[in-house]
């Protein structure tokens, strides 16, 4: 309930009626390595869909930075994950995921999970977001996103190399997941 009540005040920054279900949220985590990932970051973690399957399957020293903008969001993200280690969550922007990361002892993140509705974002912001990204995910992270429709692949393409496609089917609506990475310098045409 409280996640409709937050779409109707802000329709284009929460962008989804309600929160994504349990499969999409499995699948958002697949691409992850777990036994490697020092720092995992969340854009819009929203009522932590997706945090609820990274706080399960990380290491408990892995470093969770949970970057949502929205206030009352935060305030329930807080109560849910208060009692876990390492758990960072910060009432702030994507677009400043570097100053966050910077803020918590890192330069890189080894993997973006956002749950941002770029197609409802407006473009500026988004750009803002997919620029900061790049340079979060430094040459060895991924930045994973779900999207409804594929009509977004190219804006993301050129900032990154989509280098893995899943679908979710068991979601409404389905949708796909996209897993990125930096366009590496001899990959530049
Ligand atoms: C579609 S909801 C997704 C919530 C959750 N991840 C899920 O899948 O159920 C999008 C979320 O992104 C947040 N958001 C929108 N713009 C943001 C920004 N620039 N930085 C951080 N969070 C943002 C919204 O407040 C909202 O919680």
């Amino acid at each position: 309930m409280s996640f409709l009540i937050e779409y109707i005040k802000h329709p284009r920054t929460i962008g989804a009626v309600a929160p994504s279900g349990n499969h999409l949220a499995e699948k958002m985590i697949e691409p992850i390595d777990f036994k490697s990932a020092e720092v995992i970051v969340e854009y819009g973690s929203g009522t932590g869909s997706f945090t609820k399957e990274l706080v399960v399957h990380r290491k408990p020293e892995t470093v969770l930075i949970l970057i949502e903008q929205n206030k009352n969001f935060c305030h329930e993200l807080k109560k849910t994950f208060c009692n876990q280690p390492n758990i960072h969550v910060i009432n702030g922007s994507a677009e400043n995921v570097n100053l966050y990361l910077k803020k918590c002892g890192f330069k890189h993140a080894d993997y973006i999970v956002s749950g941002l509705p770029f197609t409802s974002l407006p473009a500026e912001v988004s750009e803002n977001i997919l620029e900061s990204t790049r340079k979060a995910i430094g040459s060895k992270g991924r930045f994973i996103t779900f999207q409804y429709s594929l009509v977004k692949r190219k804006f993301f393409e050129r900032y990154f190399h989509v280098s893995g496609l899943l679908h979710e089917f068991i979601n409404l609506p389905p949708a796909y997941v996209l897993v990125m990475r930096n366009i590496r310098e001899s990959e530049i045409k």
